[in-house]
């Protein structure tokens, strides 16, 4: 089983969730080209863009027929794909094939009546069907099958790893109960599109676009999703009227900072979600930190969603993973179990705070995989060699261009198997040495740190800045005995012996805390030992079991 990048997802996922987003009409050649390989992170977001304001969201009763519904949205168009998913009821996303379908449904539903709560008249692409003679229709009602958009809990997903035949599989596994759905990724994507619909009452031109895990391919179902808000247009505008002999610009206000303006837009879209965005809950405007944000909760989709203004730099990070996430499949297997480790282990936390962020992680992983022999993925300073015009980007003053065309990186020559890449990596990083080293993603290189944070992670654009500032030295050293014990776990397991006696063994070891007997001892084997004594003594660990190891690693 080889799964990578969002082009091939839908293999893993239509085995897991069935009958996934149904396409109405097939469409022979479109896209053809396309879809054999893999396409650029411009090429998906547009694609998903298009495709989320053909789409509208609705509510429907807890038994429905299915077909009803489709043909009663037929009569405004051609309905191109459709899923339903539960989220405080039925849901049903539809996608149209025209844009136009969605006014002429909007022309004909009714607003709701005012008896109880009067109600603000925004129209959105949020509907609520009902049947008006619910008892006469249940007859008719077929199953509906519904879309899954969290997953199996950790319990769960231990039960399922552990009737894996290889840590490899297992690793594939978790990658195909967490990562983002088909239908996952439209409502992310359809969440961006409402809100945009409040951004655009004031700014025409605007977009808000996803970025962050929701679209660089790490993404884990029940993550945030990060949205921001694009005025990209305007910037156009300037070039083009400064042609010619004459000059003419709009009026705008003016403000001292980019950072006010930021705030005062932020803070207007914040109000406008708070006051008439339906199902827009808990809004929390968050406009003094580094980097100005809305916080909201998105009812009707069910997600969590930060939105800010247009972070250049941040949409850059994004797209370097995407590229890093789509180039061979070991790349997201590995980042979905060590990031799933660190979580169930407590390095990480939803809640901002001194431990190491899912985002740095990645980036260690990626570091990691640069680092092998051969390398498993370029560096950032290869990418950028391979870049043509159309990828140059400067941004701030920093040179962030690098290739954006799949077909131009060669594959990897390196055939690792998962189950080492693994324990190498704890191995790696239970040995770092911390306090000299630094991580460097554009050279490749552990570089000197160039100041004293326990954790140092250049930021791969703005490089004068440490993306894991954050990180005290309690957190740095508490991940460090975490990931020596793993490693330690993974190379003394016997993988029979366990499977004989039902214990859960590989991956699926890893994922049940060490418990407060086991971290006491772990503390204890740790204290005072010296990274070369953990390496001979796991070395020598790897000869004694080299027949029973060869089995649990060799597929
Ligand atoms: P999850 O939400 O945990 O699944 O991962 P995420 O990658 O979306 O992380 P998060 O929501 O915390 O942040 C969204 C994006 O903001 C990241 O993907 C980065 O592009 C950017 N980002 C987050 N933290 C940092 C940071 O410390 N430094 C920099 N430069 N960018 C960051
Ligand atoms: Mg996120």
């Amino acid at each position: 089983l080889r799964l990578s990048g969002p082009g091939s997802r839908g293999h893993a996922r239509l085995r897991r969730s069935g009958a996934a987003a149904q396409p109405a009409a097939e469409e022979p050649g479109e896209d053809a080209e396309v879809s054999t390989r893999k396409k650029t992170f411009a090429e998906v977001q547009a694609e998903r863009l298009d495709q989320a304001e053909r789409t509208v969201l609705i509510k429907c009763p807890s038994r429905l027929n299915e077909k009803k519904l489709l043909q009663y949205l037929s009569s405004h168009g051609n309905v191109k794909s459709h899923f339903f998913f539960e989220n405080r009821g039925i849901s049903a996303l539809i996608e149209f094939s025209e844009k136009s379908s969605i006014a002429s449904l909007q022309d004909a539903v009714g607003i709701p009546s005012a008896s109880e709560h009067h109600v603000v008249p925004f129209k959105s692409r949020l509907f609520t069907f009902t049947l008006k003679n619910p008892v006469s229709q249940h007859l008719e009602e077929t199953p509906l099958h519904l879309s899954p958009q969290s997953h199996i809990p950790v319990k769960n997903l231990i039960e399922k790893l552990c009737l894996a035949d290889s840590i490899s599989s297992q690793m594939y596994i978790l990658l195909d109960e967490y990562q983002l759905t088909e239908e996952n990724i439209r409502l992310r994507f359809l969440a961006c599109s409402l809100v945009r619909d409040f951004a655009r009452a004031y700014f025409p031109d605007s977009t808000v676009k996803p970025f962050g895990s929701s679209v660089n391919t790490f993404g884990k179902l029940g993550s945030d999703v990060d949205m921001f808000l694009d005025f990209r247009d305007t910037g156009k505008h300037a070039t083009k009227m400064k042609k010619g002999p004459f000059e003419m610009e709009y009026q705008m206000k003016r403000l001292p900072s980019e950072r006010l303006a930021t705030q005062r837009i932020l803070s207007v879209i914040g109000d406008c979600l708070d006051n008439f965005g339906p199902g827009c809950a808990n809004v929390q405007k968050i406009l003094n930190a580094r980097c100005p944000l809305v916080k909201f909760s998105h009812q009707p989709t069910g997600f969590q969603c930060d939105l800010s203004v247009s972070n250049s730099i941040a949409i850059r990070s994004s797209e370097l993973l995407y590229i890093y996430g789509c180039l061979d499949s070991r790349v997201r297997a590995l980042v979905f179990s060590i990031r799933c480790w660190a979580r169930v282990h407590g390095l990480t936390n939803s809640a901002p705070g001194t431990w190491i962020t899912n985002f740095s992680l990645t980036m260690m992983v990626m570091f990691f995989l640069q680092r092998r022999s051969p390398p498993i993925i370029p560096t950032l300073d290869q990418l950028k060699e391979l870049a043509g015009e159309k990828d140059k980007h400067i941004i701030g003053g920093y040179d962030c261009s690098f290739v954006s065309d799949l077909r131009k990186i060669k594959p990897t020559k390196n055939t690792e198997t998962l189950d080492v890449l693994l324990s190498e990596f704890f191995e790696y990083f239970g040995n770092f040495d911390f306090r000299k080293n630094s991580i460097n993603l554009r050279k490749g290189k552990e570089v000197n740190k160039p100041e004293s944070s326990p954790l140092y992670i250049w930021n791969p654009f703005e490089q004068d800045l440490n993306i894991s500032k954050n990180v005290n030295q309690p957190q740095l050293e508490k991940f460090i005995a975490m990931a020596r014990e793993s490693a330690w776990i993974l190379q003394k397991e016997d993988k029979t012996q366990q499977m004989i006696n039902k214990e859960p063994w590989g991956l699926a070891a890893l994922l049940i805390p060490f418990g407060k007997n086991n971290s006491s001892k772990m503390k204890n084997r740790m204290k005072g030992i010296g990274s070369e004594t953990i390496r001979s003594l796991l070395d020598s660990l790897k000869l004694n079991n080299a027949s029973s190891q060869q089995k649990a690693v060799g597929k």
